[in-house]
């Protein structure tokens, strides 16, 4: 079960391998009303989902975790994992003792300019270093516990959007062809638009060679609705929602925010395309946000590429017996969090 813990809506998805094709067999989204409790829509979600697995993926992001892309010296990953814990202190702003690590050895080449660490040679490879606050991920374990569930692996946001992008987002041989060097240079963004934040994971090749959040996201196009119409924060989600002769006024409030957003994400794509010499050429587009109306074509003529919002159940068969689809569908691009998490029970 793929559970992801959003600011505003907690989403939870199930997927059984069925031989191996992996299907869509739970699925639940309860949102947490102004003020409310996330632990009480947790225990909604599963009430909800009568999901079959005890097993939770879930996921952290926003200022307690840290990712960067670093230059160190070849060695194996255990070397590596000694290696980076003494590292970690020039790249970490949290307390050691007080933080969690993992590492990842990626494909790509190291880079000239950009990437931190050892200079970049044929002796340096690139690596990927999370960090997290302890304490953090101690919460979110308990949380899932006290439902009577386990943590079987805790991801970032990020992450789980490219697991989403492998499982369903592109035919197998289109994949396999996405790892050859001959298509190295193709890359793609995957940009989720949260309630308060945006995650952003450039692949290139089908691995990530940029990740970034930022701090904006629908709870912003819904502060500015309120303050445009006088209205109290849960009418304006709703008029948000569903303008109904309101539309005018709604996108001259929401306009300034999507300004920002697609500013903040074009600085990403300029950095991103200079530093690793690549064309990002196409965006996909999920989160809660998208479904807000002309999200996607502000975002596409803005930033001058092709953009579509993402559905991550496309190709993907669903127990329609277990779990309500027209509800599913209607959700689908804001699931592809949940969607990542849950396809790891490919590897497990
Ligand atoms: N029909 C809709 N039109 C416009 N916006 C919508 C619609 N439905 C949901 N949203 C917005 O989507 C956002 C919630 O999306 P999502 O579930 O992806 O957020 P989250 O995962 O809880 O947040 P975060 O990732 O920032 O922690 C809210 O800001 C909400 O207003
Ligand atoms: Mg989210």
């Amino acid at each position: 079960m793929g559970l992801d813990l959003g600011s505003q809506v907690v989403k939870a998805v199930e997927i059984t391998l069925e031989g191996p094709e992996p299907v869509v067999t739970g699925f639940a989204r309860v949102e947490i009303p102004p003020g409310g409790d996330r632990v009480q829509a947790l225990a909604e979600v599963f009430k909800q989902g009568k999901f079959r697995s005890k097993q939770v993926v879930t996921s952290v992001s926003g200022q307690n975790v840290v990712v960067r892309y670093v230059n160190m010296p070849k060695m194996s990953e255990n070397e590596l994992r000694q290696a980076i814990r003494m590292e970690a202190d020039r790249y970490v702003p949290f307390e050691l003792a007080e933080t969690t690590l993992d590492c990842q050895p990626l494909k790509r080449k190291t880079q000239k300019t950009g990437d931190e660490g050892a200079p970049a040679n044929g002796d340096t490879m690139s690596v990927l270093l999370v960090a997290c606050r302890t304490q953090t991920l101690e919460e979110q374990i308990q949380q899932v516990n006290s439902q009577g569930l386990s943590t079987v692996a805790i991801d970032v946001d990020a992450f789980a959007l490219a697991n989403a992008w492998e499982l369903c987002g592109l035919p197998e041989e289109e994949l396999e062809e996405a790892k050859t060097e001959k298509t190295e240079e193709r890359a793609i963004a995957l940009i989720d638009i949260g309630a308060t934040r945006t995650s952003i994971n450039v692949l290139c090749g089908g691995e990530t060679c940029f990740s970034r959040e930022i701090g904006i996201g629908g709870h912003d196009m819904t502060q500015a609705v309120a303050r445009r119409l006088g209205v109290e924060l849960f009418e304006a989600e709703a008029i948000k929602r569903n303008p109904q002769g309101q539309e005018v006024e709604v996108n001259r409030a929401i306009q300034p925010v999507l300004e920002d957003l697609t500013s903040e994400i074009s600085l990403s794509l300029d950095y991103v395309e200079h530093h690793e010499g690549l064309r990002v050429e196409e965006l996909l587009l999920s989160g809660g946000g998208v479904l807000v109306q002309g999200a996607q074509s502000y975002i596409e003529q803005a930033t001058a590429r092709t953009t579509r919002s993402w559905n991550p159940l496309e190709g993907l068969r669903i127990a329609v017996d277990r779990v309500d689809v027209e509800e599913l569908e209607a959700w689908a691009p804001s699931l592809v969090v949940a969607v990542g998490l849950a396809s790891r029970v490919r590897s497990s």
